[in-house]
């Protein structure tokens, strides 16, 4: 085209944003975010026995390991430069009650597999929950009385299980319950107990989202739960609690801030990290992980490329790290580039 005068050139002037797009090397020159294996948390799920590797059917490529196989699974997360797991049991149903008293036996599923991968596999760290519901009978993260979760008894209930996780060897406890001043009250039952190292990565924005189903069917919950979180967990509708939510964790104590699910929340991650300034991890839930991998298995999307996309716009959203079920599957992408 040698025609000067064409239209576009009136409206652009000088300005045209497809000179930086112009070459594989122009757009890695100007590339702003990048995602690498330090982004990664790996959440994985412990089921008592030994040698079990047990599919999960609602996330497909993810398994149930007996705490032998976790190690061994540790063993190559560590190898290729995962920072972290997050360890979520699968209690045995008979374990479960009211109260969700077996989470404050030392040698649970929980405490045991922290034990066993830290032993083994000193250089990752380890990450636990603190709520209640692989423990309780109904599901719910926190005592259920009179058909009401009931605050203040759960917080000295996780306060406890936190420590004794702690005592354990985990190295940030990540409390997902939602009870008002639990931060606070795990950082001082901590603290007293001589673990002042021990972080606390709050998952302080927790949705009551419809994107959880798969992680119940991985720890048996979806059968028990009866009703639904919306007591205590965030409306969906709501940003600006979320982030009064997110104040009152930092105010407490928190070292680390977690958005929950992470996809449909980009703008809280994004208020959140502008706010506050801590290190902010979204938690790429189940839901999120299962519709990617199920509309890849159809071919109805690249599945490697929009789980890269997907994982990138957190970095992109201010997001320090993410907690994703493809953890694995990318660091391995990622070595071989
Ligand atoms: C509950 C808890 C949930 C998840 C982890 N811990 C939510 C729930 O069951 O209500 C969800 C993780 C996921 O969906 O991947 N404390």
């Amino acid at each position: 085209m040698t025609d000067r005068t064409h239209l576009v050139d009136h409206i652009t002037g000088h300005r045209r944003m497809r000179r930086n797009r112009k070459a594989d090397w122009t757009r890695r020159m100007v590339r702003e975010n990048q995602l690498t294996v330090d982004d990664l948390i790996w959440p994985i799920f412990i089921v008592a026995g030994s040698g079990i590797i047990e599919p999960i059917p609602a996330m497909p490529g993810v398994n149930r390991m007996s705490i032998d196989k976790a190690v061994e699974a540790a063993k190559q997360a560590a190898d290729l430069g995962i920072p972290a797991l997050a360890t979520f049991p699968n209690e045995d149903l008979s374990l479960r009650d009211e109260t969700g008293s077996h989470s404050l036996v030392e040698s649970n599923l929980i405490n045991e597999a922290t034990r066993a991968i830290k032993k083994a596999v000193p250089g990752i760290g380890i990450i636990t929950d603190v709520a209640l519901d692989p423990f309780t009978s109904h599901g719910h993260d926190g005592i259920l009385r009179g058909g009401i979760i009931v605050n203040d008894e759960t917080v000295d209930a996780i306060a406890r299980a936190a420590v004794m996780q702690a005592d354990a060897g985990s190295d940030i406890i990540a409390p997902s319950d939602m009870m008002d001043g639990r931060v606070g009250a795990i950082r001082g039952a901590l603290d007293a107990a001589g673990h002042q190292d021990v972080g606390i990565m709050s998952y302080a924005t927790k949705f009551a989202s419809a994107h959880y189903g798969p992680y119940r069917e991985a720890i048996s919950t979806s059968g028990l739960l009866k009703g639904d979180k919306k007591t205590y967990y965030i409306d969906p509708a709501n940003g600006t609690e979320a982030l009064r939510d997110a104040a009152l964790d930092v105010e407490e104590g928190a070292d680390m801030l977690m958005v929950k699910p992470g996809l449909p929340y980009l703008d809280i991650c994004w208020r959140i990290k502008q706010e506050f300034g801590l290190p902010v991890f979204a938690y790429q839930v189940s839901g999120e992980y299962t519709m990617v991998k199920a509309a890849a298995a159809q071919g109805w999307i690249d599945g490697e490329r929009v789980m890269l996309e997907q994982l990138l716009s957190f970095k992109r959203a201010g997001c320090d790290g993410i907690l994703t079920y493809f953890a694995m599957d990318v660091a391995r992408l990622l070595a071989k580039r």
